[in-house]
């Protein structure tokens, strides 16, 4: 745990563009974007619908290739890797929380911690060795987010929050160093997006990852260390809060 919360430089976009679509249709989401986070900031990302909050969020969790500019993940440049190894890089650095928990229908909560855990590992082409870190027992997770009782639930079964607190579970199965979080609160009543925001907090303050959390919830960009703000695919403000 100690080596992921001083880790520097976890994911870096060196003047990151990414133009979505072809010929006369095409919209610049990024615009050259320099974007760096490092150790276990909280970076909270604003900004008014369509100013490229996912697509940022993309880019760094490597879904999606930059038109132009860099992306490193853990120090590798993306873009110098293959599909398998930038598969690799992903896996050993990044997780993600959508917006909606988008669990697989048909497996319990358990069932769905655990694929996502094994997942992890094939990606990753190797057990862990000694030393190294595994990945996180499901039950453990689940208890830690305070479903212990939830084990054998179907998604159908969860309620809304119920079911993002197993998405972060799941997220944190295969104990990323970054986790990118993309509006988790923007299906959840007030109180329950609060309950979510505590649990994501103790999580980060016994975990120790860093976090990007793009949000339209005043109340999430209050909790973060650091603001960024997108504007048309520039980055329009970036500022450390007082703690
Ligand atoms: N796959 C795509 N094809 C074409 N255009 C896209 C695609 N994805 C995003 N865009 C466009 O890129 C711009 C940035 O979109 P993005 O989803 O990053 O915004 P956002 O800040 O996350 O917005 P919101 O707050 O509504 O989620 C928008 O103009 C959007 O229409
Ligand atoms: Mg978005």
């Amino acid at each position: 745990m100690t080596d992921v919360a001083t880790a520097t430089e976890l994911a870096v976009c060196r003047s990151v563009t990414v133009v979505h679509g072809r010929g006369a249709a095409t919209v610049t989401a990024l615009d050259e974007v320099d974007f760096s986070i490092t150790g276990a900031e909280r970076v909270g990302l604003v900004g008014r619908s369509g100013s490229g909050k996912t697509t940022l969020l993309h880019v760094l969790g490597g879904l999606v290739a930059p038109t132009r500019g860099q992306v490193l993940l853990g120090g590798e440049p993306l873009s110098s890797l293959d599909a398998a190894a930038r598969g690799q890089a992903r896996a050993r650095t990044v997780a993600y929380v959508f917006q909606g928990a988008n669990l697989l229908p048909t497996f319990t909560a358990f069932e769905n911690i655990a694929f996502a855990a094994h997942v992890s590992t094939l990606r990753d082409g190797r057990e862990p060795a000694a030393g190294e870190q595994q990945a996180l027992d499901p039950v453990e997770l689940l208890e830690l987010v305070g479903l212990g009782a939830k084990l054998e639930a179907l998604p159908s079964e969860l309620s809304g929050g119920e079911a993002q607190r197993v998405a972060i579970a799941r997220a944190l199965a295969q104990r990323p160093a970054l986790m990118l979080c993309d509006e988790p609160t923007g299906q959840l009543d007030s109180d329950t997006g609060s309950r979510v925001l505590d649990l994501i907090d103790a999580l980060h303050a016994r975990l120790g990852f860093a976090l990007v959390i793009a949000t339209h919830d005043p109340e999430v960009a209050a909790r973060a260390d650091r603001i960024v703000t997108l504007e048309d695919g520039h980055i329009a403000g970036d500022e450390e809060l007082e703690t």
